[in-house]
């Protein structure tokens, strides 16, 4: 709709000789009107008139239209430069109808691209806690809401495989004089954190444990077996965590799956001449002289021949390429990753791997507790994934008497809709407080609150013969309150897609909900006399629900059978 009514108002400004592209916004006084276009201001700088002016004349130009009516109710002229529109039922109803009949209609049409995005991220032998869910909610959203505008997405896990943890982990295992066939979850959550500690206090384990990671790199028989034991239990615990949210992964690739894109990748910074030695380290040049802060080179190869990190992402960008060859390369990652992934990308495009544009961090913040600090327990610990989620299940369960009878099918999908709406309103890059109480709420913006709604219209809706012809008819302002918010959707989606955002999604899903809601409480629907009026509202009603589930879809959340 906004689309068209800028063509419309461009089609006026050209006419009076002004040459733009008119710009229309949603209104900031919704009591006012529904839509402004501020262009007046512009226009008077550019050609030296007033708003007052400039606006007037557009206005009257506006309201001289003969088919005015097709897409105006009024369009008014409001110092110090505003155009205010209220549009027309017809318009309205057009665009209802358009949504009805093909729910992607209204989207952007887009070349078909490849994206692949990289999240999850799981370091393997590391036990998962509250910090990794977010990754695992805003990629897969990203990518959900990437295929809807019908471009093609690879997810890969890429999996931190390879690192010093490995080491740490086998050499406990040795020191344990443990069975390789007796290594499960259970003991990996125990010698990993015992290892790790040992590490930071005795400089010399810490040393004994990388020689073997850097030997298990080099081929080592021995680690290389219990590598892959450690892999296949931690692998599977990963699995269970990630398939409980409902993140989809194509690939399972890790770090390790670089190694074989080294040598090649080497080369080809060798024979650009971007690779120089500092203290028998192979580094990078990545610095540009309009930088504002200096960037730090790139680390290569350690003195030892050690491969790190940023090489490990080079020769996976260098990998993914040579296998997909994606538009473009998106990484959910910690936003304290930042500055690793400028090198990364900055490096990647000095060597014309893949051009800087191509490639996306998208960071995001951490999950904090009620003190602003990252969450912990209360005993002081980060809480495993896991039991996060058994105690997210635990309160939902206690809130009411009745949610005990529920299936534990229906009562997982609702963990998820809460820890998931909870986490996916906060605009990524910030930071949150997790408040499970809070955030389990029926009423507030929650995701119990948006999955009540659906279902309650979803009763309703199952009870009555709807069909499918719509008058030209708006009731009252809460009808027409809602039908307009139907229609915002896909330049939601749009916006969301544009900045990899799904908090417009969330936001938006939660808002039409509190317009379905205030609709509802005033239309009395169920038992009208007047057959006409009533099916347009069920129509409108089948057709708001029906957003609400896509947009929960895009959101990661699954609809229960009831609550
Ligand atoms: N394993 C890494 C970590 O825990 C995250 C991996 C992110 N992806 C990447 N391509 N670097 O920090």
């Amino acid at each position: 709709m906004i689309n068209e009514l800028e063509l419309v108002l461009t089609k006026v400004f050209n006419k009076l000789g002004y040459d733009i592209k008119a710009k229309v916004i949603k209104s900031n006084r919704i009591d006012l009107c529904d839509f402004q276009c501020d262009n007046a201001f512009t226009l008077a700088k550019t050609y030296h008139q007033s708003p007052l002016e400039i606006g007037e004349k557009i206005v009257k130009n506006l309201n001289d239209l003969e088919n005015f009516n097709d897409y105006f109710d009024e369009v008014t002229f409001v110092l110090p430069g505003f155009i205010n529109i209220k549009v027309s039922n017809t318009i309205i109803n057009k665009y209802i109808k358009i949504l009805k009949s093909d729910f992607k209609a209204l989207l952007p049409k887009q070349e078909k691209e490849t994206f692949i995005l990289d999240f999850g991220g799981a370091n393997v032998a590391k036990p998962l806690h509250v910090g990794h869910m977010r990754t695992i909610l805003v990629g897969e959203s990203i990518a959900r809401i990437i295929r809807f505008l019908g471009h093609k997405t690879i997810s890969d896990v890429h999996l931190g495989d390879y690192g010093l943890q490995i080491g740490q982990v086998i050499y406990g295992i040795l020191g344990d004089n443990k069975d390789i066939n007796e290594i499960d979850i259970k003991y990996l959550d125990k010698i990993y954190p015992e290892m790790s500690s040992l590490c930071k206090e005795n400089e010399d384990i810490k040393d004994k444990c990388a020689q073997i990671t850097k030997k298990l790199q080099d081929g080592d028989l021995e680690y290389h077996k219990l590598w892959k034991k450690i892999l296949e239990v931690s692998i599977k615990d990963i699995k269970k965590n990630y398939d409980f949210l409902g993140a989809n992964f194509d690939l399972w690739l890790g770090e390790s799956d670089a190694y074989k894109y080294l040598d090649e990748l080497k080369n080809i910074f060798d024979s650009k001449d971007l690779i120089t030695t500092s203290e028998g380290a192979l580094i990078i040049d990545v610095s540009k002289t309009d930088d504002k802060k200096e960037i730090p080179p790139l680390l290569f190869q350690k003195s030892n021949g050690a491969y790190l990190y940023a090489s490990t992402d080079l020769a996976t960008i260098l990998g993914r390429k040579k296998l997909y060859n994606p538009n473009h390369i998106l990484y959910i990652v910690d936003n304290r990753q930042a500055l690793h992934f400028e090198q990364v990308f900055r490096a990647s495009d000095k060597a014309d791997i893949m051009p800087y544009s191509s490639l996306e961090h998208l960071g995001y913040g951490t999950v904090n507790g009620s003190d602003g600090k990252p969450y912990k327990t209360r005993s002081g610990e980060t809480p495993k994934l896991e039991n996060l989620f058994k105690n997210a299940k635990e309160l939902f369960i206690s809130k009411k008497e009745s949610n005990k009878d529920m299936s534990n099918e229906d009562i997982d999908k609702i963990v998820n809709a809460i820890l998931k709406f909870a986490d996916l309103q906060n605009s990524r890059e910030k930071d949150y407080i997790f408040d499970l109480n809070k955030f389990s709420d029926v009423t507030g913006k929650t995701g119990p609150y948006v999955l009540y709604t659906y279902l309650r219209f979803n009763k309703i809706l199952k009870s009555q013969e709807i069909s499918n012809t719509l008058t030209n008819n708006i009731y009252n302002k809460y009808d027409r309150d809602l039908r307009i918010k139907i229609i915002e959707f896909s330049n939601v989606i749009e916006s969301a897609f544009n900045e990899r955002k799904p908090h417009y999604i969330a936001d938006y899903v939660y808002n039409l909900c509190v317009v379905c809601n205030i609709f509802y409480q005033n239309n009395y629907i169920s038992n009208m006399e007047d057959k006409t009026n009533k099916n347009d509202w069920l129509y409108i009603l089948e057709l708001s629900n029906k957003v609400i589930k896509e947009m929960l879809n895009l959101l990661v959340i699954e609809i229960p059978s009831i609550m």
